[in-house]
């Protein structure tokens, strides 16, 4: 793997899925494969959960991790080609990438959309130029319109968990990706991401619902079913994601306030005692209610613990391709 932003990087989504798995029954089986290899994590946007499950399967594989909060401790940096930078950015990426370059042998990137301009954030804009002036393997940490380590931890949940349901084994699952309220504009990357790579996977009956006026980029959502009635789509589901994002046609707007979209227990009643996802972090009682949350059909927790299997996966595929090159 030369680098990690999307799905099509992945040559096979479940061979990384069991490689995961693998890391997870023995973590340290890889310890010397990273070792003398240094890992630069690069924060544009806040993060608990990505920021630390990367950092720890960095270590798991033998790597030194450095983080540095480029939006609180770094010069403001300039992407745009051709800029008189006579405002309030102070460098531009085509500086400071190639040393990055130099520093690290792998380089890690969360940067969100602007939610202004869909045109940039969809042409992945910035992370785009980090790769080709770091001119070393990239993986995303959440670019403007991806989430790839999410959607991947998101599977080996899902295939953890139908393994632990005999109900669920050699059965196709339903999977619903169902839209919820929130209080502001959420980027669209974690709805597109998971939709990449349940419809990449192939093997789940795979459905999205949302109000009017909140459909998907097109490009992430071929070969799901797509309805704006959420108690069809429920109805005999085994795995339910919760998701809020704001309108792709009327970029980065909120079309529809519906508390009505929030899951509850007695919606829940409806499915197939589906298990209930969320990437967190999770506004309780406004994207889902507590009693979800609490209850044992939620899968949040082991979802985001299973972060670091999916990172400590990509990184070894990563360094694997590094040190091939390297022989
Ligand atoms: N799910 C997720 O990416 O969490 P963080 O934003 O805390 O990293």
């Amino acid at each position: 793997m030369k680098q990690f932003i999307s799905v099509k990087d992945v040559s096979d989504v479940n061979a990384l899925v069991k490689k995961a798995l693998a890391y997870k029954a023995d973590p340290l089986v890889d310890k010397a494969l990273g070792a003398n290899k240094r890992i630069g994590l690069l924060f544009l946007n806040p993060s608990l959960r990505t920021r630390l499950s990367t950092q720890v399967a960095a270590q798991n594989l033998g790597m030194e991790p450095i983080v540095f909060n480029v939006d609180k401790e770094g010069w403001a940096l300039e992407f745009t080609e051709g800029a008189i930078m006579n405002g309030i950015t102070v460098e531009h990426i085509k500086d400071a990438a190639p040393i990055l370059g130099n520093y690290f042998d792998v380089l890690c990137i969360r940067t969100f959309p602007s939610l202004q301009n869909r045109e940039d954030d969809y042409a992945e804009k910035i992370i785009h130029q980090f790769i080709k002036y770091a001119a070393i393997p990239v993986i995303s940490l959440e670019s403007a319109t991806l989430h790839p380590l999410q959607s991947l931890t998101d599977l080996i949940t899902i295939n953890e968990s139908m393994a632990q349901n005999k109900q669920l084994t050699n059965k196709k699952p339903k999977i619903v990706l169902t839209w919820a309220p929130h209080i502001k504009p959420i980027p669209q990357c974690v709805a597109n991401s998971f939709s990449q790579w349940m419809t990449a996977w192939g093997e789940a009956d795979f459905v999205i619902t949302h109000p009017e006026g909140y459909e998907l980029s097109e490009e992430y959502t071929n070969g799901a079913t797509i309805t704006n009635n959420q108690a069809a789509a429920l109805k005999d589901a085994d795995f339910v994601y919760v998701k809020n994002w704001s309108s792709f046609k009327e970029y980065g707007k909120v079309a529809c306030t519906d508390a009505n979209w929030m899951l509850t227990n007695e919606k829940l009643a409806q499915t197939n005692n589906a298990k209930v996802m969320h990437c967190l972090p999770v506004r309780r009682n406004v994207e889902l209610s507590d009693e979800i949350l609490d209850g044992t059909n939620s899968l949040v927790t082991k979802e985001a613990s299973n972060r670091v299997w999916a990172a400590q996966a990509v990184l070894a595929e990563i360094l694997e391709s590094i040190n091939n090159k390297i022989k």
